[in-house]
């Protein structure tokens, strides 16, 4: 009743102006009013209906001639936190298959990998039932013998050195009034305990990025935690930075994390979503494009990947349909691309 009246008739290539009057229309900081959820639908409704009007594929829509790059997936394979029953304080414990040749052999390696896991876990007489994201939620007791497991997987299914591993610590999830940090095992650690810890794990393992290091209200922590491992490591705000502009600069300007997760529902619409990612390049901050815990078989966030150049995606694991469905999309557009498209991994590598 709301939305439909203000925009039937207007040209849908001016996703821009569409975006704009729903915000206005809305008029609140947070879109409570009309809620993100509808602004949002209507939003990638616009961005698709330009696509279909133009009749050439979403990335071609939002990239143009120049999108041709397949990001590097961050493939969730252990998932604690909240997202899983169990020990592990770390919500996401991911491989990275950066040296792939192409995405199709970074989804087998991504698949091997996930499947040797499986048979340890198996062997071990663990549970390979698996959480909110597809990665498996085994019974194990510290966040550091699901970092060894992740190891043992990616030697066994033989790509060490060519498959990384990175994190979604998710703090915020455990922090407490007094920024401290209550793991489930019930010890309390502080900011400086977790950066100590990263930093003993990056040399331990090859671990090339975590996200929500630390909570998003603990904001000496952040500068701290940018410090000590911005130079060695991606460094990625999620909860920090939830995909807002306004909330990003503030992050830019005090030296927070080198590096933003970009979910489109956080923010609520098309064009502030590009407004964030623009940000981040101009400033020199890597944005890895993101799927949510709960999820549909929407794709839009693979063409997204591409339409944006990301040199990132972080999907899920190689299970559940809602997960897969991306990747199935990717591999999609990386046939579509032929020899015109480049897997991320390789212009990383050289
Ligand atoms: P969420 O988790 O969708 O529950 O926020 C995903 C993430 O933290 O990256
Ligand atoms: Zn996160």
């Amino acid at each position: 009743n709301v939305i439909a009246n203000a925009i039937i008739g207007l040209d849908a290539l001016d996703i821009n102006k569409i975006d704009d009057l729903m915000i206005k229309l809305d008029n609140t900081e947070n879109k409570s009013n009309l809620g993100a959820n509808a602004i949002l639908g209507v939003s990638l409704a616009v961005l698709k209906a330009g696509a279909n009007y133009l009749d050439i594929p979403l990335y071609k829509h939002i990239g143009g001639l120049r999108a041709h790059v397949l990001p590097i997936p961050l493939v969730n394979v252990i998932n604690g936190g909240a997202h899983a029953f169990g020990k592990l304080d770390i919500q996401e414990f991911m491989i990275v298959p950066m040296k792939a040749d192409s995405f199709h052999e970074a989804v087998r390696m991504a698949a091997e990998t996930f499947h040797t896991l499986k048979s340890i876990l198996e062997r071990d007489n663990l549970s390979t039932a698996v959480g909110d994201e597809g990665g498996f939620s085994p019974e194990i007791n510290s966040n550091k013998e699901a970092l060894d497991y992740l190891t043992k997987a990616i030697k066994e299914a033989g790509y060490e050195g060519r498959m990384f591993i990175a994190l979604d610590v998710a703090a915020s999830e455990f922090i407490s009034e007094d920024n401290t940090y209550k793991l489930k095992g019930g010890r309390i650690l502080t900011s400086d305990d977790l950066i100590n810890t990263y930093k003993k794990w990056i040399k331990e393992y090859p671990i090339v990025s975590i996200e929500d290091g630390l909570g998003e209200e603990d904001f000496e922590g952040w500068k701290k935690l940018s410090l000590e491992l911005n130079p060695y490591i991606q460094n990625v705000g999620d909860d920090l930075f939830v995909t807002n502009k306004k909330i990003f600069m503030e992050g830019v300007k005090n030296g927070i994390g080198n590096s933003i997760l970009i979910k489109l529902n956080q923010i609520g619409t098309f064009t502030e979503t590009m407004d964030t990612i623009e940000y981040a390049r101009n400033h020199g901050y890597s944005y890895i494009i993101s799927h949510r815990s709960g999820e549909t078989v929407d794709t839009t966030i693979s063409d997204l990947a591409v339409g944006t150049n990301a040199l990132e995606i972080k999907t899920g694991s190689m299970s559940r349909a809602e997960r897969i469905e991306k990747y199935n999309r990717l591999m999609e557009i990386e046939d579509e691309l032929g020899s015109s498209g480049v897997y991320a991994g390789k212009l990383i590598n050289n």
